[in-house]
């Protein structure tokens, strides 16, 4: 698939079949995402592969808690805060992995962690895979306990846990605002 078609045909997907995700196919994602350009070259990333669906059901639990608190009564989060009230509602998807992208606190982590994300992100569709960004996770990941349910190393911050499944069903594409473009010639 070219980079454009790719471009265009890239859709959160949050319906996944319950079929896993082969490790080769994994490693090879890893391997793209690392191609993105980096600040330093000094590839400050960590990933974290989770296939533990347990352990997933109690970061999609201890997360929701986490969010509610923070979100509060903000009138803007309502909705946001309906899905979080649901018992049914795992942030996660059921979707067979998640990888989450860390970097080192240090660097410009968040840059250097989302250009690699967004790889991945292409990437998968190269194996007709879907996925989709969780921010919902980042929060409590960065808490002591959340780091601590997957061990993650001093020093990384979490930023992009994206999640990686076959698509059961297919995503409409979200509506888009046309950009605001200005050309200085
Ligand atoms: C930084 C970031 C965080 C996101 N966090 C979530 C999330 O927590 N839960 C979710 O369902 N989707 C999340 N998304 C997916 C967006 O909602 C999605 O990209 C948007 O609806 C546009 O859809 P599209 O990517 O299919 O065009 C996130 C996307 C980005 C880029």
């Amino acid at each position: 698939m070219n980079v454009m078609r790719v471009s265009y045909v890239r859709r959160e997907v949050r319906n996944y079949a319950d079929a896993p995700v082969a490790q080769r196919v994994l490693e090879a994602l890893i391997a793209a995402a690392i191609e993105a350009p980096g600040a330093c070259c000094e590839q400050p990333w960590h990933f974290t592969v989770i296939r533990n669906q347990p352990l997933l059901d109690r970061i999609s639990a201890a997360a929701k808690v986490h969010l509610l608190s923070t979100i509060g009564g903000n009138p803007g989060r309502m909705e946001v805060r309906q899905y979080l009230l649901s018992p049914e509602f795992q942030i996660f998807y059921h979707a067979p992995v998640v990888i989450l992208i860390s970097a080192r606190s240090d660097e410009q982590a968040f840059e250097e962690a989302s250009v690699v994300a967004q790889n991945l992100m292409l990437a998968a569709r190269e194996f007709g895979l879907s996925t989709c960004w969780i921010d919902f996770a980042r929060n409590w990941l960065e808490t002591h306990e959340g780091r601590r349910s997957i061990a993650l190393p001093a020093g990384y911050q979490p930023i992009a846990p994206i999640i990686i499944g076959r698509p059961h069903a297919t995503t409409l594409p979200a509506p888009c605002e046309p950009p605001i473009i200005k050309w200085i010639d």
